[in-house]
């Protein structure tokens, strides 16, 4: 393949984790453990590539609506996921930022993210935003709010999304959602204005860098063209 571009900032829904494990008789929690270890390579894999933004949507607002057992069992392994991959993260380069609602999660893991947050901070080659109880119009909302609250009076696009969770961090270059179902599901709204969309078949468990490598020749071929017409 000749000239791969490589997105500054990827996107990822990693669906499909409850599909795969029921497709194999095993607990949903299975899957979303196996989707820990895929997120952990492609991480790896993003970092070597060079790509400087990595966002991995982990739990949506809506997510709240799953059986309470599914959750918890969700929240306890993020939990254990982020302690004990703090030193391999920091080893790889990899800076931590979390994006979503701070106010209903538990204060162990809040308390976690903001330490992961600082001493991630140094040295690193990528940075990975984690968005956990997040939701693109509660981003949006909160935003607002931010702007009503500062009084702020002159709101244009540059302002106001320096206000959104991402904050300066540029929007993402591509997207991709794994499992098959075609929707934005609620994720980062305003920020995928003009993001370039990837759909793939496979689960989240079943992702690998193989399947991303396609991901990013198909997003080479794209021509972004941003509402303009291009040279004819
Ligand atoms: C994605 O996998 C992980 C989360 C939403 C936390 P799912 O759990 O949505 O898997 P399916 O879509 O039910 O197969
Ligand atoms: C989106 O997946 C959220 C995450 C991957 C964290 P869902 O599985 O929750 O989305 P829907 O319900 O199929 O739209
Ligand atoms: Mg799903």
């Amino acid at each position: 393949m000749e000239d791969l571009k490589i997105p500054r900032h990827i996107a990822i829904i990693m669906d499909g984790n409850g599909r795969w494990a029921r497709q194999r008789g095993m607990p949903r929690i299975m899957g979303h453990y196996k989707g820990s270890e895929v997120a952990e390579e492609i991480v790896k894999f993003c970092a070597n590539l060079g790509v400087e933004y990595l966002t991995l949507f982990a739990f949506s607002t809506e997510n709240w609506r799953r059986p309470r057992e599914e959750v918890e069992l969700l929240f306890d392994l993020l939990k254990n996921y982020l302690t004990q991959k703090k030193e391999e993260l920091i080893r790889e380069g990899v800076r931590l930022r979390f994006i979503g609602r701070r106010d209903r999660i538990g204060k162990d893991l809040k308390n976690l993210m903001e330490k992961l947050e600082e001493e991630t901070s140094k040295d690193y080659r990528i940075t990975v935003i984690l968005a956990i109880d997040y939701g693109g119009r509660d981003d949006i909302i909160r935003a607002v709010r931010k702007a009503v609250h500062q009084r702020m009076e002159s709101i244009d696009e540059d302002t106001f999304s320096r206000l959104l969770d991402l904050g300066e961090i540029p929007d993402p270059d591509l997207m991709i959602r794994t499992a098959g179902e075609r929707r934005i599901s609620n994720f980062l709204l305003w920020n995928l204005a003009y993001t370039e969309l990837y759909f793939t078949e496979v689960c989240w468990p079943d992702f690998t860098t193989e399947e991303l490598m396609r991901a990013l020749e198909d997003f080479s071929k794209r021509k972004r063209k941003f509402g303009r017409v291009l040279d004819e």
